[in-house]
């Protein structure tokens, strides 16, 4: 087994069991043993309807036809002849243990700190970033072994190739991160370029590199991805035209993924920032914008770090947030109550 294959035990779904380079083989043949006289058609259904049961409780739902022995013996088999140590305390605090992570924008601000979480938690990051310079940085204080660097422009197909190659045979979560702002232009102040920018980056980057990885996840058994939307998802108030358009388009990408890909081990969330302290640019570039926009961000709750946003997107990542699929995660401080 390679480095990177996290171990697998009872407490694990079916699913990722499934999922498993190791597990995968293991649980097909003894869930075909346990339905032996079923065609293939009703196995698939019961699969599907156990599949996000641990291994575990299987035990007592089978009323004694699976032992806790014959679980352990599976969990044996598919980790080298070894029963991996289970602690809780371990569990939520290397969540990505041998697991690869793709984080875009992760050269400053909430990529950079979403990318050090996930170090920090034992797993394995692909950085991208348009700054070769930041994604350095990034790669020096990281720990070998940890971070790919991948310098590109999520916009670019070609850079779009070279982060999946980077990521290697197996990529278990995608942080959409890379985003830019809009000046806060008003409609009919955006000029062509603008407009084209900001959806190029914060729309068509996101899906291009949405669709490359869940192609990868398709083969390889499932994953979690979490797009950054924004508060200006949730609202007309937080940003111009352009920006605004584009973080509600995030969201119909969330939503629509996230329904098709339910059936396929594959989460798909958002995260949707309030104020928070990083490299992006947020001034006015519109006197219009001002006027209308400026009372309102007055309003607004304490801008927050990018460290605490990296809480909320690893969160979503993580098997922590296991029963969540399609959903706006507004981590802003309460702005959205507003
Ligand atoms: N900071 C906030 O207050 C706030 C609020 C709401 C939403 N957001 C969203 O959070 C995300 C991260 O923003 P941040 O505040 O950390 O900004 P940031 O400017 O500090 O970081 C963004 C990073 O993305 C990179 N990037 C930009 N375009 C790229 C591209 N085409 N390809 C690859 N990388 C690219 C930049 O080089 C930069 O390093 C963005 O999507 C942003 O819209 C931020």
């Amino acid at each position: 087994m390679s480095d990177h294959i996290a171990p697998i035990t009872g407490k694990d779904t079916i699913a990722r069991w499934l999922a498993h380079p190791a597990g995968s083989p293991i649980i097909r043949e003894f869930l075909a043993a346990m339905s032996q006289g079923q065609d293939s058609k009703d196995l698939d259904n019961v699969t599907g309807k156990i599949q996000n049961l641990p291994l575990n409780a299987l035990v007592e739902l089978s009323q004694g036809k699976l032992t806790q022995d014959a679980v352990d013996e599976l969990v044996r088999q598919a980790n080298g002849g070894v029963i991996p140590e289970e602690s809780n305390a371990g569990a939520s605090s290397a969540r990505f243990t041998g697991k690869t992570v793709i984080v875009t924008g992760a050269g400053s601000g909430i990529g950079k700190a979403t990318a050090e979480q996930i170090i920090a938690e034992g797993g394995r990051v692909v950085a991208v970033d348009i700054s070769a310079e930041r994604l350095n940085q990034l790669a020096k204080e990281a720990p070998e072994g940890s971070v790919a660097t991948v310098t590109g422009d999520i916009t670019n197909d070609a850079d779009i190739e070279s982060i999946v190659k980077a990521a290697g045979e197996r990529i278990d979560g995608l942080a959409n991160v890379a985003g830019i702002m809009d000046g806060m232009l008003p409609l009919h102040e955006v000029d062509n370029d603008s407009w084209e920018r900001v959806m190029a980056v914060n729309v068509t980057g996101t899906f291009k590199l949405s669709r490359a990885v869940v192609s990868a996840m398709l083969e390889t058994g499932g994953g979690s991805v979490v797009n950054v939307a924004s508060e200006a998802s949730l609202r007309g108030n937080a940003a111009g035209t352009a920006y605004t358009t584009s973080k509600h388009a995030v969201i119909g990408l969330t939503k629509s993924a996230a329904f098709l890909y339910g059936p396929n081990n594959i989460r798909t969330n958002a995260v949707a920032p309030g104020p928070t302290a990083t490299g992006i640019e947020g001034d006015f570039k519109s006197e219009f914008g001002q006027k209308r926009l400026g009372p309102f961000m007055a309003l607004i709750p304490p801008v927050t770090t990018a460290e605490v946003l990296a809480k909320s997107i690893t969160w979503l990542l993580s098997d922590d947030s296991e029963n969540i699929n399609g959903q706006v995660l507004a981590s802003d401080g309460g702005w959205s109550a507003q």
